[in-house]
């Protein structure tokens, strides 16, 4: 079954076991000069970022927005579970211009979209939200191994034991990345601070620019609580069996430092520790204060 399975790993990086199937498949990946990748690890803003996106793809119109789920506007590239559409089945269907989400690290992404210089907007957000999300995460979404206590999520975390692997590889190559290709690399905690800032850039980097009445209805539209109250954002549209709101919702609480709130003292001081042996050395910093 797809429940509660243990994951697989993929060169080294785990992954939940239909995902890995859909690895070596996508090197068939056609690849077109306008696609946009949206790339994250887990939890860090996949879905805001995608909303923005669809609302500057349709002009701002909200309505238009309202088309589809977001996993289907937005197609998930290694996506893949018995009965549906893999990322790649959808993706060869999807006329172009097309805006694709990925959570995949950079030893997996299919080299196409690297050779074809596509640009890519990556989002990432500081690893103790990141934890937190993820950790409610899995226990609604089943697809996931059980996630055991908080004490045991937090060090798989920190091992990089979970799905995709290390959250500190994965921020930092992507990080690198934006020296070879055109990668716009956004954090979470400043679209927080200022939306309309963030999207002004997005728009700037897809070359789409709009009237600032729009940006100011993209900046509305996009707020945590309404996509929180949003079907077609919230994700209440995929089967319950694979995400159970009732555990916790997907669009949880949407805020900056509910690490707090989760963390003790010694935990804290034992995964800023290890924070610092693992990020040492480059030149990518977060708002850890948050
Ligand atoms: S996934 O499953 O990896 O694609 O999830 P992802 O969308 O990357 O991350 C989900 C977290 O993002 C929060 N979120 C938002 N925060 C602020 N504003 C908006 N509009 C927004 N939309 C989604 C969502 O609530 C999850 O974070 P937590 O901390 O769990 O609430």
């Amino acid at each position: 079954g797809v429940f509660r399975t243990p994951l697989v790993s993929v060169k080294g990086i785990p992954l939940i076991k239909y995902f890995a199937e859909s690895i070596e498949p996508l090197k068939d990946l056609q690849v077109w000069p306008d696609d946009v990748l949206i790339s994250t690890y887990p939890k860090s803003g996949t879905t805001w970022v995608s909303e923005i996106l669809d609302m500057i793809y349709q002009g701002g119109d909200w309505e238009k927005c309202q088309r589809a789920p977001i996993f289907i506007r937005v197609p998930f590239l290694e996506f893949k579970a018995p009965g549906i559409p893999s990322g790649l089945e959808t993706l060869k269907e999807m006329p172009a211009p097309r805006l694709i989400k990925t959570h995949l690290p950079l030893s997996l992404l299919p080299q196409t979209l690297l050779d074809q210089k596509v640009k890519i907007i990556y989002m990432a957000r500081n690893a103790k939200d990141v934890a937190v999300s993820y950790f409610n995460f899995y226990k609604m979404a089943k697809v996931h191994p059980d996630p055991g206590t908080w004490e045991e999520f937090l060090e798989k975390f920190m091992t990089g034991e979970v799905s995709y692997g290390s959250w500190y590889q994965h921020v930092q190559e992507w990080w690198e990345l934006r020296n070879r290709q055109p990668v716009l690399y956004l954090f979470y905690e400043d679209m927080k601070q200022d939306p309309k800032r963030e999207i002004q850039k997005i728009i700037e980097f897809v070359g789409r620019p709009l009237p600032e009445y729009i940006l100011d209805r993209i900046v509305q539209h996009t707020s945590f609580k309404k996509m929180q109250e949003n079907p077609m954002t919230n994700y209440t549209t995929a089967p319950t069996e694979v995400m159970d709101h009732s555990i916790s919702p997907f669009m949880r609480k949407g805020a900056t430092g509910d690490w707090k709130n989760i963390f003790t003292v010694a935990q804290n001081e034992r995964f800023d520790a290890d924070y610092e042996r693992k990020m040492a050395g480059s030149d990518l910093h977060f708002h850890t204060e948050l």
